[in-house]
């Protein structure tokens, strides 16, 4: 293998698959040897319209694929050895496809715990010489490990669609995440890179994984992201301590009310029965979970019928109660969605995904895009010293083949 040089302009070549092809090639010599047996993949970042928090308590959420995202070019193998080069640094790592052994504490441990889950199902895992670009910024809450690791799955898979119905596939990626990377986040991310649309949000029911697509109103709708520039502060003992919070709300509530199993069986009126047996704390998870799964229903009717008005106004009461009740937002994030919200013609904005840094998302009609930019770039830096980006984000189709 020749060293490869970092190359800081990667993320232009993510979703050009001759361009990715080439680098394989410069890269991998077998790769050049067989170059007509390259395959190139690709696995889509995601953007959450509403219901933040809401996947791993039974509830409704509503995301859309974007189209940013991870790709492979690879070259599939006969060694069950699954090498693979960083185009932006260089860096190659690699594992037994179908056997990873232990975690390296490196980001190809999202590659080697999808070959550790399809090894665990009974599926191939076969090796491959791999390039891999990205043009979703990391810690952006744009779900750069879910389509890392769904991307894997297809690039562990000959470069196909792996064997397995795509929910399988779904929870495929949550074994992983829970038996090999030792995290226990819900099934959102990963739906949506798996199951986008282009033109459409996906409605998915986390309980009875029903799901289908929203129609996203007008060509002249913009969902524009607004990384911070604030690497995102997860904290593992957070999310803990979210879990015991709304964990023994459910407790409470199921010794009164039979019939409760998650939060999203909670009413607000079940929620204010038990109030003084609780936590305060955990009166506000369980508050925020509860009031935001009807704010992803009341979004969907009113985008259906085309009330934008009261989708932006459900975009900021989000945003408040991810601040002030489930206790996920940032400074920075919030001086974001202060800026959008002071911005003529913006519909709504509120963070998206787990929130702690990342990245706020705004509708705005197409026309007040450049009135958002201006106004970000200019009093952003000025009010946190921070470096914004601002972006378009289109809806697009889910993982798939590119050449
Ligand atoms: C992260 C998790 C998702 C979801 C969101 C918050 O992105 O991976 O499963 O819980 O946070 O809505």
């Amino acid at each position: 293998m020749l060293a490869p040089k970092p190359d800081p302009n990667a993320a232009a070549v993510a979703r050009d698959p001759d361009a990715l092809a080439a680098r394989l090639r410069e890269v991998h010599p077998e790769a050049a040897a067989h170059p007509g047996e390259i395959r190139v993949v690709f696995a889509p970042g995601r953007v959450n319209l509403i219901g933040e928090h809401t996947d791993y308590n039974e509830g409704f959420v509503l995301p859309v694929a974007i189209d940013r995202g991870i790709g492979i070019a690879l070259l599939p193998t006969e060694d069950g050895v699954a090498r693979l080069t960083l185009a932006e640094t260089g860096e190659t790592r690699e594992f037994a496809a179908a056997a990873p052994g232990a975690r390296q504490n490196a980001w190809i441990d999202y590659v080697a715990g999808m070959g550790w889950a399809l090894a665990e199902a009974g599926l191939p895992a076969r090796g491959f010489r791999g390039v891999l670009a990205s043009d979703l910024p990391q810690g952006a809450g744009l779900s750069s490990s879910a389509a890392l690791e769904v991307v894997s799955a297809w690039a562990l898979s000959g470069g196909e669609r792996p064997g397995i119905d795509s929910m399988g596939l779904v929870h495929l990626v949550k074994r992983s995440e829970n038996g090999f990377i030792g995290l226990n986040n819900g099934i959102m991310d990963q739906f949506a890179s798996i199951f986008g649309e282009p033109s459409s949000a996906l409605l998915l029911d986390c309980r009875s994984l029903e799901h289908r697509p929203i129609r996203l109103v007008g060509e002249d709708l913009a969902l524009v992201a607004c990384p911070s520039g604030s690497p995102r502060r997860l904290a593992p003992s957070a999310d803990n301590e979210r879990r015991a919070r709304w964990e023994a709300a459910v407790a409470a509530i199921a010794a009164l009310e039979p019939g409760v199993r998650a939060l999203r069986d909670v009413t607000p009126a079940m929620l204010e029965a038990v109030r003084d047996r609780l936590e305060p704390v955990a009166v506000r998870r369980a508050q925020h979970v509860v009031e935001e799964d009807q704010r992803v229903l009341d979004a969907i009717a009113a985008f259906e019928s085309g009330d934008l008005a009261t989708v932006g106004e459900l975009f900021y009461e989000s945003h408040a109660s991810l601040r002030d009740l489930y206790d996920v937002s940032s400074p920075e994030l919030d001086t974001l969605v202060e800026i959008a919200q002071a911005t003529p013609g913006v519909i709504g904005a509120r963070l998206t995904g787990a929130g702690f840094g990342g990245c706020p998302l705004n509708l705005v009609p197409r026309d007040a895009v450049p009135d958002l930019r201006d106004a970000v770039l200019r009093d952003y830096p000025a009010r946190t010293g921070l470096t914004p980006r601002v972006f378009e984000v289109a809806a697009s189709a889910g993982a798939r083949r590119l050449a």
